[in-house]
């Protein structure tokens, strides 16, 4: 019998799982990526005791947890705080204080849409807990979504390590050094005004989010890059269902919606608002 780890992922059973994985996630592998799924996944053949794949995808079909486990393998979660320094900027310098013009008097909400860690959900804690300490009544929350529960688990934590926050605390120290508590194992926490304003929920964002407000802005960055054109363009169209018509969405830096059929219009680089009166997706 082959060892666990020499299990060989034949083309049927790549396909089987190339299937399963954009069924779960929208995330699309492309043909040839089998190398990759097989280093992503022959240390669960081995923990499983399972000495090939098709036994592999009887379990992963048939256990719910199984299948959470194939999805937060075979997700790419690399985040960082403060990613994209202009973006920053622009939700600092333009979106923050249009909404104060606007929307004075009710909090400020604001979705990280794929969360991965958390560092885009804590980037946006930090700045907004900046403001509120500078605007009297000024309120905000921060929901930071995912399809992967084990990034999910560590977001939640508050607790980050060093290549993390590196560029962070070179691009911003004096946020850094205001909101980032430094302990002697080199951690560093997430100061609690800011942790007990974000939540973290297991979303796919194939699906619509329900049971929520709309969202001021969005940031929906480095996450596109992974679906069909058909798939991101449904993933937005729920997206512009939970914005308001001077809602501001973000994207990502290798990413654009210029070749997509989407109610969005761009306002600049990685930058979009919803098109006013676009049709809108039920839940
Ligand atoms: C590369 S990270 C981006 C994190 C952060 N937005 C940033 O720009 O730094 C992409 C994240 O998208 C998540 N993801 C992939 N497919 C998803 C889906 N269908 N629904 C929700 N999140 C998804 C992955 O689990 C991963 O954590």
């Amino acid at each position: 019998m082959p060892q666990p780890t020499d299990a060989v992922l034949s083309e049927l059973h790549f396909n089987k799982l190339q299937a399963i994985i954009h069924d779960k996630t929208g995330i699309t592998i492309a043909d040839g990526r089998s190398t990759m799924l097989v280093s992503r996944l022959k240390g669960r053949l081995r923990e499983l005791g399972l000495s090939d794949y098709k036994a592999y995808i009887a379990k992963v079909t048939s256990d719910p947890d199984e299948m959470q486990e194939l999805i937060n393998r075979v997700t790419t979660n690399k985040t960082y705080f403060y990613r994209t320094p202009r973006i920053w900027e622009h939700f600092r310098d333009d979106a923050v204080p249009q909404f104060l013009t606007k929307k004075a008097g009710r909090a400020m909400r604001v979705w990280s849409a794929a969360a991965s860690t958390g560092e885009e959900a804590h980037t946006i804690g930090i700045l907004l807990e900046q403001v509120r300490r500078s605007e009297p009544g000024f309120n905000y929350s921060v929901l930071g979504t995912d399809v992967s529960a084990r990034v999910l688990k560590k977001a939640e934590t508050g607790n980050y390590e060093g290549a993390a926050f590196a560029q962070f605390q070179k691009d911003a120290p004096d946020l850094f050094a205001e909101f980032m508590k430094c302990d002697d194992a080199g951690q560093v926490q997430i100061s609690p005004e800011i942790r007990t304003r974000i939540k973290f929920k297991l979303h796919n964002l194939q699906k619509r989010l329900s049971g929520v407000s709309p969202f001021d802005v969005v940031f929906l960055r480095n996450v596109l890059i992974y679906f069909t054109n058909e798939d991101q363009e449904n993933i937005l169209r729920h997206v512009h269902a939970l914005m308001p018509s001077d809602g501001v969405l973000y994207i990502g830096e290798s990413e654009t919606l210029s070749r997509l059929n989407t109610p969005f219009e761009i306002i600049g680089p990685m930058i979009y608002r919803p098109v006013a009166g676009a049709r809108r997706t039920q839940a």
